[in-house]
């Protein structure tokens, strides 16, 4: 029997025992009375009883072990030509410092901290200090538009917000302090505070008496200590696509989260103490928060947080210079990214330049991973390139090629074999077990592994109906997909309204949302479409009112503008079309909706990547 196979077997024969022993690597001021708590079934806690601190996990134990001198993040900022880095010691100073401005600002446990940040080490800084307070961060990604902003506020109700001036995209200054107090004045729910990082590029104006200067805020601050927090309290609340436009508020605990991240770096990354590990991702999405900031610090490795694009910032090689630079181990990023790297260097002329040695693994996830790509991958790279498929609701991985725990042979387009701590299904729509090699829903038997959500932010009920309710006794994760006859799982396409734009996930119901405000709009239907580079991008179809007098160019256009205005530029939206009329099914639902849920519709679409 394979290490894989009996480490997994074990996770599902006893699983207390399995993560009870996984624990022990996490610093606890607290033991906990109860490793699974399953009295409230389906609803199921790990680690009640027990109190630790995320953070001091992250940075002060690492110092107090005698790692303070060692780097703990690297920044990397191509657009703005800026490099910096920090020691644990360091990171854990400016930590406790930025935890004293949130202190002085009247944060406690429990508030929620909104931080609209882009990729600067202050983001990372801010995660930490409100981990450190005991208070729940909500990082809202820099590309969503200030409604989307407005509507995470209202929903976390954040005491302070955490900002900054602004981003450089395309080599253009985005600025981010307008669309925040654009947001602020949209909200019913009004922070008492801002603090506000003003870059070199560009200047925000301040509101007074509620805006307050970062780097003047820090320089008089005290430094705070960490707190002891229950097992079971918010981390974080990431907010994330589902099938209407209101996002959901994904709730992430502390013990559990802590637990199962640390463990996630042995055993699926196979990094420890001291190895570099890059997460070419946003601390904006869930791969940041996982693998930016949390896991990589838990296990006292050297995180990389790189401020810059695959491509473009400067060229298709950037990637290969911080991995010769920083001699990074295990980079991770989403299959797009090596598209568009694929698609500017096809040879990999620039990989020449620079000494790869150091890179043991790719890891990619976030989307499908076409077979291509990943075989361009492996062939330049010459390295393993591990698929995996998780979501933000599992905040680490579901299925994975687990290399800490023996690589198993790889089969392209899939992501290998469930992870210990999941037992993965293939279910039909009536609940029943499909047979091997056969497409249904994946869902997970319950209860989840710890470090998956718990509930949605004050909304228990939407929890249940989202997840919980079509399957009893399952989680559903709304992928639809099978598993072979070795156990390889497959995962095909979403059941629901989400789409999957350049790794980033989105709602078609928020973009219809949005263009239905559109005055000469009777009726729309947002659909995802195969693009070579984003994997998808959504395409809208305009159903106009019978008076509209405007041409359909100026209409199109203005669809553009409002889902960039309203949702963001991240959704991508550049193509409207206008149509006499959106093909009905009997029910009056629009046909395109009808497709788009349909699995099978999307892998036929999806094998055509092959
Ligand atoms: N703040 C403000 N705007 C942002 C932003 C941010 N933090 N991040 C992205 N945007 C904007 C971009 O400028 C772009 O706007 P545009 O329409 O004016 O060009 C839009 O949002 C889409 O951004 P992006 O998805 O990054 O597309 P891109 O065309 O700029 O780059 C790729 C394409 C493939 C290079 C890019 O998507 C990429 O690097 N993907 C890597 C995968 C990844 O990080 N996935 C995250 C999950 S693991
Ligand atoms: P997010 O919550 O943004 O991480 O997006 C999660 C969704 O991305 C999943 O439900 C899948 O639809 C998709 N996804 C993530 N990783 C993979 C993967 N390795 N293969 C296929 N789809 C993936």
């Amino acid at each position: 029997m394979s290490k894989y196979d009996r480490v997994y077997q074990q996770s599902l024969a006893q699983p207390e025992n399995f993560w009870a022993q996984a624990a022990q690597d996490i610093l606890w001021r607290r033991q906990w009375d109860q490793v699974l708590d399953s009295s409230n079934a389906p609803y199921y806690r790990w680690f009640r009883g027990g109190e630790l601190n995320i953070c001091e996990n992250a940075l002060d134990r690492h110092v107090n072990e005698g790692r303070g001198e060692q780097l703990a993040l690297i920044y990397d900022s191509p657009v703005t030509a800026t490099k910096a880095t920090y020691t644990y010691r360091a990171l854990r100073d400016e930590v406790a410092r930025v935890a004293g401005v949130l202190k002085s600002l009247g944060v406690t446990k429990g508030d929620r901290v909104i931080i609209y940040m882009p990729m600067v080490p202050e983001a990372v800084m801010s995660m930490l200090a409100c981990a450190r307070l005991g208070a729940v961060h909500s990082v809202v990604f820099g590309g969503f538009a200030a409604a989307e902003l407005a509507a995470r506020i209202d929903d976390a109700k954040p005491r302070v917000i955490l900002s900054a001036s602004g981003a450089l995209e395309h080599g253009k200054a985005i600025a981010y302090k307008p669309l925040l107090d654009h947001a602020i004045e949209m909200a019913t729910s009004k922070p008492s505070a801002c603090v506000i990082l003003q870059r070199p590029f560009l200047t925000a104006a301040m509101v007074s008496g509620r805006d307050h200067d970062w780097a003047e805020a820090v320089a008089v601050a005290p430094m705070v200590d960490c707190v002891s927090v229950s097992a079971l309290d918010p981390c974080y609340i990431l907010y994330t696509s589902g099938t209407t436009g209101h996002p959901k508020g994904i709730v992430r605990d502390t013990g559990g989260h802590a637990v199962a991240l640390k463990w996630s770096m042995r055993a699926v990354y196979d990094v420890g103490p001291g190895d570099v590990f890059w997460a070419a991702s946003d601390v904006g999405w869930v791969v940041g928060h996982s693998y930016i900031v949390y896991g990589p610090l838990l296990q006292g490795c050297t995180t990389v947080l790189y401020e810059g694009k695959p491509v473009g910032t400067p060229d298709a090689g950037a990637y290969w210079r911080v991995i010769s630079e920083y001699k990074v181990r295990a980079l991770f990023t989403a299959p797009t990214a090596f598209r568009a790297i694929r698609r500017d260097d096809h040879e990999a002329l620039l990989m020449q330049k620079y000494d790869l040695t150091s890179l043991r693994t790719l890891f990619l996830a976030g989307e499908r991973s076409d077979p291509a790509t990943l075989e361009w991958a492996e062939r330049h790279l010459k390295v393993p390139v591990i698929d995996h498929w998780w979501q933000t609701e599992t905040g680490w991985a579901i299925v994975a090629n687990c290399i800490g725990l023996g690589a198993l042979p790889v089969k392209h387009g899939s992501p290998t074999k469930a992870v210990p701590g999941w037992d993965v299904q293939v279910l039909d729509e009536g609940g029943h077990s499909v047979e091997r090699g056969q497409i249904g829903s994946l869902v997970c038997r319950l209860p989840l592994p710890p470090g998956t959500l718990p509930t949605l932010w004050n909304d228990d009920a939407r929890f249940f109906d989202s997840y919980l309710k079509d399957f009893p006794g399952y989680y559903k994760t709304a992928d639809a997909g099978l598993i072979d006859s070795d156990g390889y799982v497959y995962v095909m396409a979403r059941t629901d309204d989400v789409i999957n734009v350049a790794g980033h996930r989105l709602s078609t119901g928020v973009m219809e949302e949005a263009l239905s405000a559109l005055p000469d709009v009777a009726e729309s239907a947002v659909i995802g479409c195969r693009d070579a580079i984003k994997g998808e991008v959504p395409l809208g179809f305009l159903v106009l009112k019978a008076h509209c007098k405007r041409s359909e160019t100026e209409i199109a256009h203005d669809a553009v503008a409002i889902v960039r205005d309203r949702v963001g530029p991240v959704a991508a939206f550049k193509t409207a079309i206008v149509v006499k009329r959106l093909p009905k099914t009997r029910s009056g639902k629009s046909f395109e909706v009808q497709l788009r849920r349909s699995p099978m519709a999307k892998h036929l679409n999806a094998s055509d990547n092959r």
